[in-house]
């Protein structure tokens, strides 16, 4: 078979195995350096959701932070691959592990990484709930993108029958994830199920929801580093000329515990205009956590 053949073979297996028609389908994009490659992309309105921006953020502060290269990286909740296809791509010695559910999106992933040569990537094809956490091994950098909220929806449904279970049931899974892993790079839909009719939390304000997400980490024994939100402006208001996510100061992360601290918080979150996103899924912080 010529290469042109193969090329156009993978394509196909990877259209079909893209768009399965489940609930979590055509929900990422693919890496820059595969799409070039294989001259295919699954466009995502990056109005509503955006990856490689999450993406981007994330690296910034690896390398800020001087996060090693060749770390154990878990992507947990993989979907189509976008974060564990590229940071195996962008950091050839670390080990990478992709844990997905959705057996399509596993093989999407596989086929990937072996035509890709992506030799630090591998595979858990399993739903893996609050019990099975210790299943998944010890990393140093942990993304958990998403995925919590589904808690009694996509696993634990015995453990999460409604919002009013959600709480709880969080905090004892922030405290198990605590022993994975010593970073964490987390976000988490506001709606449980993403169900607009189950907020999470009763308060619409942004701060306050933040607030109340944040003190559940640090109930569980982990620090705040870093919290983010993708804006058009910086935290002082001025405009950017492209969405990116954009850090709170140091000041404003205080302002999380501190009352003291508080207007600097409300300030900056007032700042970043998040009304004017026209979804919830910008509205959703990205969170870095290291255990204590
Ligand atoms: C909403 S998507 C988020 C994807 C990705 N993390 C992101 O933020 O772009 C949630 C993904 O997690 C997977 N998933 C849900 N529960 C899971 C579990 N308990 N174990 C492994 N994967 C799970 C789903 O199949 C889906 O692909």
């Amino acid at each position: 078979m010529d290469l042109g053949t193969e090329r156009r073979q993978l394509v196909r297996e990877l259209q079909a195995l893209y768009a399965d028609k489940s609930k979590h389908s055509v929900y990422q994009s693919l890496p820059g350096f595969i799409a070039d490659e294989l001259k295919l992309q699954f466009n995502i309105d990056g109005k509503w959701r955006g990856d490689a921006i999450r993406l981007r953020y994330i690296l910034r502060h690896a390398e800020r932070m001087g996060w090693m290269r060749d770390g154990a990286w878990c992507d947990f909740g993989a979907n189509t691959g976008f974060f564990s296809l590229s940071l195996a791509h962008e950091m050839p010695r670390a080990d990478v592990l992709a844990i997905e559910a959705n057996v399509n999106h596993a093989r999407f992933i596989e086929k990937l990484a072996r035509a890709f040569k992506l030799q630090g990537l591998r595979i858990l094809d399993r739903g893996i709930g609050l019990n099975q956490l210790d299943s998944i091994g010890q990393h140093d950098f942990l993304l958990h993108l998403n995925v919590l909220h589904h808690a009694g929806g996509d696993f634990d449904s015995d453990q999460v029958k409604n919002v009013t279970d959600f709480p709880a049931y969080a905090k004892n899974y922030l405290s198990a994830l605590r022993l994975q892993t010593n970073h964490l790079v987390f976000q988490m839909g506001w709606n449980l199920w993403g169900n607009k009719k189950q907020p999470i939390f009763s308060a619409i304000d942004d701060v306050v929801k933040l607030k109340i997400l944040a003190s559940w980490f640090v109930d569980t024994g982990w620090e705040i580093k870093d919290v983010a939100y993708a804006t058009h402006t910086n935290h002082d208001g001025k405009c950017l000329s492209d969405l990116d996510y954009k850090s709170v100061s140091a000041t404003a992360i205080a302002g999380l515990f501190d009352e003291h601290f508080k207007y600097a918080l409300c300030e900056e979150i007032a700042n970043f205009r998040l009304y004017e996103h026209p979804g919830e899924f910008y509205r959703r912080p990205l969170i870095i956590c290291k255990v204590v």
